[in-house]
């Protein structure tokens, strides 16, 4: 039996690269996207090699309409079929970005994506699609307004456009503080005091946040979603933003 294709933005490192690792041990093939990381992209592509698992490694800058079609084509003609597409790709405080360019490379190409691939994939009558946004698209948090705030757009995109296009799927995963490179770019004394908020006391790993997205992609009865892998920290932001109701 031929094996599922799962194409994923940015999984040469951190969490894509998880979602590639788990997918692969379950026996899908499996896209890999990288733009700049050429090293770790290799790596990632070395340890999911299994026999029955193909797998394509395309460097592509999904940040333009341009890139995501041209991904999203490229593994088409590669696989003939894509099962589940993730976009995953993100940036936080590359020193060469500006705003617009993270606007670009969150919300205004992976919506752009979605849309393409929706439109592939009706016809198919089959096929999921899943989005990376952020737990703070959901409360907010001036922290991470380029990566998380802004997503909150993909949010209502995801609730809206699930009712277009099913059968196919389209839901979102929103994770909270995992530990990926990412990290490295976050104020160390701010993070601390966001981790200790955390119910579950610590930030998660990036394999624990690829379990939602396998989930989602075998979930044929789940659409129009948002799940969030926070360890709790949304629930937090939520009961501090409550006001009284016995205060004047
Ligand atoms: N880690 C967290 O705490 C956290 C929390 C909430 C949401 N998220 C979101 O989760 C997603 C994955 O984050 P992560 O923590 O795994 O980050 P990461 O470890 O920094 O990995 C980012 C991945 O995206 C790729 N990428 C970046 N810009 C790209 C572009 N223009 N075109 C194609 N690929 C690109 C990177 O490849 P190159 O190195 O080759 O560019 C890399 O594979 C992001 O969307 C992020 O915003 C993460």
């Amino acid at each position: 039996m031929k094996s599922k294709v799962v194409v994923i933005t940015g999984s040469s490192r951190g969490i894509g690269a998880a979602i590639a690792e788990l997918f692969s041990q379950n026996g899908w093939s499996v896209g890999i996207n990288y733009a700049h990381d050429e090293t770790a992209a290799r790596a990632i592509y070395q340890k999911i090699v299994r026999p029955g698992v193909t797998s394509l490694l395309s460097r592509v800058d999904v940040s333009t309409y341009k890139g995501i079609e041209e991904l999203i084509e490229r593994n088409i003609e590669f696989f003939g079929k894509i099962d589940t597409m993730v976009f995953n790709a993100g940036a936080y405080s590359y020193t060469h970005f500006n705003p617009l360019h993270y606007r670009d490379l969150h919300v205004l190409s992976p919506i752009h994506g979605i849309r393409i691939i929706a439109s592939r994939m009706k016809p198919w009558g089959e096929g999921s699609i899943i989005v990376t946004t952020n737990c703070s698209s959901i409360q907010g948090n001036s922290t991470y307004n380029d990566a998380g705030n802004i997503r909150k757009e993909i949010n209502d995109f995801v609730h809206s456009y699930s009712l277009d296009i099913a059968p196919v799927t389209l839901n979102a995963v929103a994770p909270g503080i995992i530990k990926t490179d990412m990290l490295n770019h976050c104020d160390p004394s701010e993070l601390n005091l966001d981790i200790m908020r955390i119910p579950l006391g610590r930030a998660g790993t990036a394999s624990e946040a690829a379990l939602a997205y396998f989930f989602l992609a075998n979930a044929s009865y789940v659409t129009g979603q948002i799940i969030v892998v926070d360890g709790g920290l949304n629930g937090v932001v939520k009961s501090q933003n409550r006001t009284d109701p016995h205060s004047s």
